[in-house]
């Protein structure tokens, strides 16, 4: 069945364009928005976006809802937001962003349902039987939750299961698990929802390395056991001081050829304080360059960057030293990064990822419950 959840971008072109009038900040050299040239494209632009300021301030409401037109929950579709104590959740955020998203015609990335990272305790402690069926208890009603939403149409099924070298990281999921827990919290999530594309999300994968490498072995293991990986999500957490990974677009490429849709899910380019002229420019480069690369690649659907404010980033927090990773200020000015990412989706020739998902239909479960490694 034709979904709603696979329509065009060009739908929300037309908001785009009329919403350009109130615009807060944009330099003389960029007309238009950022999301109306993506459209132009054939691709999404998106903003991880936080519900206090979404809630609290209109300088932030207003450029989330007139450049962007895909939005991902930068916390509030997290397992500890959504369902805090067994069977107990709760909606109110993750509500609030897709209700956004749906007054202003933008699609919304569910993230994440299946982490090591903001899951709550009691989950972590749980033995193997019910550990799988919380999973997916969880899966089950956060998917369903949406699944007759248009707007919501695609997830991060399960977020950065390798360690740095690639191999399976050792989190409770799979200490209690085994490798199998990757494999069926997609059935689940398909079976949620048969028409949400289902994506595999992680770091340092953006470039060809021991780690996106072991990445594409497992989707390509996932796929021919026809486990419903649909999408690859390179989060793009970069930083000028480490460079910039140079095969990013042949890496892309690697993976769209094994006929999965792939994009850019968490991208900011931070600098060790102080912020200077020179290491803004050299920012601008780098969200120049993965622009290019997802526009030069058709399976790539688009880039959704960690926020747009400088003032709510991550970063600061994470890493010490370190901050303005993203394309506006604090003050949300525009910055030399807002402008390559306006050049670089303006003009050019679109190129639509026509991508398929994964067969719709009701899948069947693994029914594998030790820490064996099989899929
Ligand atoms: O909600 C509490 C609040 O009640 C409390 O007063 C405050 C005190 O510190 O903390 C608040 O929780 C914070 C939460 O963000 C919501 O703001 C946590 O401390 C903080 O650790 C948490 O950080 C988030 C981080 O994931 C957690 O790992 C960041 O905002 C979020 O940007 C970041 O996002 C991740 C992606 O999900 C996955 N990929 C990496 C990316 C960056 O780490």
């Amino acid at each position: 069945m034709p979904s709603s959840k696979w329509r065009s971008l060009a739908v929300v072109c037309a908001v785009a364009s009329a919403a350009a009038s109130v615009l807060i900040a944009t330099p003389a050299h960029a007309d238009g928005t950022l999301r109306g040239h993506a459209v132009e494209r054939g691709k999404f632009i998106g903003a991880a976006i936080a519900t206090t300021p979404l809630a609290n301030e209109t300088a932030y409401r207003n450029i989330a809802s007139t450049e962007f037109n895909q939005i991902t929950a930068e916390n509030a579709m997290k397992w500890e937001s959504t369902e805090p104590n067994d069977n107990q959740y709760t909606f109110t955020g993750a509500d609030q962003i897709v209700n956004f998203a749906t007054q202003n015609n933008q699609q919304v990335h569910g993230h994440t349902l299946v982490w090591h990272s903001q899951t709550p305790g009691w989950v972590q402690g749980l033995n193997a039987t019910n550990m799988r069926a919380a999973m997916n208890e969880h899966i089950a009603t956060v998917v369903g939750r949406y699944a007759n939403n248009a707007t919501v149409v695609s997830w991060d099924v399960v977020n950065e299961v390798f360690d740095d070298n690639g191999n399976m990281r050792q989190s409770f999921w799979f200490n209690t698990l085994g490798q199998s827990y990757i494999a069926d919290a997609f059935r689940a999530a398909r079976a949620a929802d048969p028409n949400a594309r289902l994506c595999i999300n992680d770091y340092n994968v953006e470039g060809i390395n021991a780690k996106s490498t072991a990445m594409f072995n497992l989707v390509q293991s996932l796929r021919a056991q026809n486990v419903p990986v649909d999408c690859v999500g390179f989060q793009g957490h970069l930083a000028i001081q480490f460079g910039f990974p140079n095969d990013i677009q042949q890496n892309m490429q690697r993976f769209a050829n094994l006929g999965v849709q792939v994009r850019v899910t968490e991208l900011d380019v931070r600098m060790q304080t102080p912020r200077t002229a020179a290491k803004d420019t050299t920012q601008a480069q780098y969200y120049t360059n993965v622009i290019n690369a997802c526009n030069a690649v058709t399976a790539c659907a688009g880039v959704t960057i960690w926020g747009f404010t400088d003032k709510y980033s991550w970063v600061p927090d994470t890493f010490s030293g370190e901050g303005f990773a993203l394309i506006y200020d604090n003050n949300y000015a525009v910055k030399p990064a807002y402008t390559a990412v306006h050049n670089a989706l303006d003009g050019g020739t679109p190129t639509n990822d026509t991508t398929p998902p994964t067969t719709p239909g009701t899948p069947t479960a693994s029914a594998i419950t030790s820490t064996g490694a099989t899929l």
